[in-house]
């Protein structure tokens, strides 16, 4: 198959792929970063995949549409059934859902193909003025636009098309939270622009301290007025603290404090819906290698395993969870690893994927399962509030396709798009697109807790 012939490395780049949040380290240090991660992945998966048996083990219990994971234990059901009918006040209309309800229970849904759907996008491309530059494809000059025309399919089930006005009556009165890195930025910014579309009166939604850019500064929230309802964001890549140590002959060091939850964990705890994600700052260089950079109590690691260091973080982020959230307010999210497709070489390296106008139909091209999500499962198990994992890896390593690659700015001409003067975002995903999904698989769970 053409496919086939066209994308011979896909099938051969690492199971974890790298560095994924491109201008997040001075130019010089990419290379390096670049290789020890590489390197790291590969030790790693050898060693990972030599220690852990087949995961299908735990899959009997995957019963619901999104895995909840909690002790299994008939007083967590309880609780979580509590939960669902005091999350979602209004009661699903008659008819339509609650066929559809049921249907989606009992169905994986992240178990599918992408099938095209000429009614999609959800929102016209460039009509969002919201949407950072970056992702903004169209805006920047993306001729293709088939990549907004595919709708997730799931094997046993059809998602319903999100339906905005019935979304922000469910959303009516509440506070959503993303807490993640720029992947989850990508996500909040996707649901922005849906809901924006179907407010009753635009005018009257607006980002709270009136900003316009989202790439700094550490949290956001755009209001919905006439629905008394905030969508917010809350940068923090890795749910736990950076930190600044002080050695005792006066030098400073920036280390990850893996025992202490990210400090605006307050500011978001008593949301209403709460989205996390964490992963790709994992593949940085202090990350991967992991010397003299981790932390616990007065405690700088000289070297931790990443995976090691990541079940720490998200252990520490779990337990705060538990402890600080109140499962019968709060419906509690985890959005898994979204992959890449650097194709040829890496980010730093001349790795491409703008000649990619359609997703990989092979699945033998496809990657493995990523060994940290393999690890947050663990995490989530152990837990004993309900999370709710949008095990979304795989549907995204379909999408070689939905990356803004070299239409990352506007205006740029021909040859300055082009690398080498630019790398390419093969990480983050063009708005409209593959995060529209991801909030299709919301609207389905709110759905779903609406019962
Ligand atoms: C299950 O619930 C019972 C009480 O209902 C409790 O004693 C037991 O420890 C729980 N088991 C687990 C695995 O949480
Ligand atoms: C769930 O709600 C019912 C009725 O509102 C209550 O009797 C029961 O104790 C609650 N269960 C839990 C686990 O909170
Ligand atoms: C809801 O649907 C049921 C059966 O489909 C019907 O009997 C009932 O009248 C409906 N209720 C409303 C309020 O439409
Ligand atoms: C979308 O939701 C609104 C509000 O609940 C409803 O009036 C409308 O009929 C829905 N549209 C579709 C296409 O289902
Ligand atoms: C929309 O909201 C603005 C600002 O609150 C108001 O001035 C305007 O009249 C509203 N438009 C409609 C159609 O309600
Ligand atoms: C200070 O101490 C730390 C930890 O012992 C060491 O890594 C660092 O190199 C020292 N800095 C200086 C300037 O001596
Ligand atoms: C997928 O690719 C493999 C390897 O190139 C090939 O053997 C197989 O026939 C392909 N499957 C389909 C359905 O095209
Ligand atoms: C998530 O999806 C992967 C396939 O990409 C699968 O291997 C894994 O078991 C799934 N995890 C859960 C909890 O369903
Ligand atoms: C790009 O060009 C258009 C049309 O010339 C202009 O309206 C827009 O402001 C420019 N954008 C930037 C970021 O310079």
């Amino acid at each position: 198959m053409a496919d086939a012939a066209k994308h011979p490395s896909i099938n051969s780049r690492p199971p974890v792929s790298q560095l994924k949040t491109l201008h997040s380290l001075p130019e010089t240090r990419r290379s390096s970063v670049l290789f020890y991660g590489f390197v790291f992945s590969f030790v790693a998966f050898a060693l990972f995949s030599a220690l852990t048996p087949s995961s299908n083990s735990s899959s009997l219990w995957f019963t619901s549409i999104f895995t909840s994971f909690s002790t299994g234990n008939s007083s967590s059901s309880s609780a979580l059934s509590n939960f669902s009918s005091s999350v979602m006040i209004k009661k699903p209309s008659n008819g339509t859902n609650a066929g559809l309800v049921e249907k989606l229970t009992n169905c994986d849904l992240f178990d599918g193909e992408w099938v095209r759907d000429d009614s999609y996008p959800l929102y016209k491309p460039g009509s969002c003025s919201l949407i950072d530059e970056k992702f903004n494809c169209f805006a920047n000059g993306r001729p293709d636009d088939a990549y907004c025309k595919l709708k997730w399919k799931p094997r046993g089930c059809s998602l319903p098309r999100l339906n905005g006005s019935h979304m922000l009556e469910l959303l009516t009165g509440k506070r959503l939270v993303f807490v993640g890195d720029s992947l989850n930025r990508n996500m909040w910014e996707s649901l922005v622009c849906i809901l924006r579309n179907s407010a009753k009166n635009q005018s009257n939604v607006y980002e709270g301290y009136g900003r316009h850019r989202f790439r700094t500064r550490a949290s956001y929230s755009f209001v919905f007025k006439d629905y008394d309802c905030t969508i917010e964001f809350f940068a923090s890549p890795f749910l736990v603290q950076e930190w600044e140590t002080q050695f005792q002959n006066g030098s400073k060091k920036e280390t990850l404090r893996l025992d202490m939850i990210e400090k605006s964990a307050d500011e978001y705890k008593s949301a209403d819906i709460l989205i996390f994600n964490t992963g790709h700052w994992w593949t940085h260089e202090k990350t991967s290698k992991g010397k003299d950079y981790y932390q616990e109590g007065s405690n700088v690691y000289i070297e931790l395993n990443v995976l090691e260091a990541f079940r720490r973080a998200l252990t520490t982020w779990g337990r705060w969870v538990d402890a600080n959230v109140n499962p019968m307010k709060t419906l509690v999210l985890f959005r898994g690893y979204s992959v890449s497709h650097f194709n040829g070489g890496q980010w730093n390296s001349g790795g491409q994927c703008d000649q990619e106008t359609e997703p990989i139909k092979n699945k033998t091209y496809l990657s493995s399962y990523p060994l940290k999500m393999k690890v947050l499962e663990r995490v989530l198990k152990g837990m004993k509030t309900p999370v709710a994992y949008m095990n979304i890896s795989r549907m995204t390593d379909y999408r070689k396709d939905g990356h803004p690659s070299i239409y990352r700015k506007q205006n740029l001409s021909e040859e300055k798009r082009k690398p080498p003067s630019r790398s390419q975002d093969c990480s983050h995903w063009c708005l409209p697109g593959v995060p529209d999904a991801w909030n299709e698989l919301l609207y389905a769970e709110l759905l779903r807790k609406q019962k």
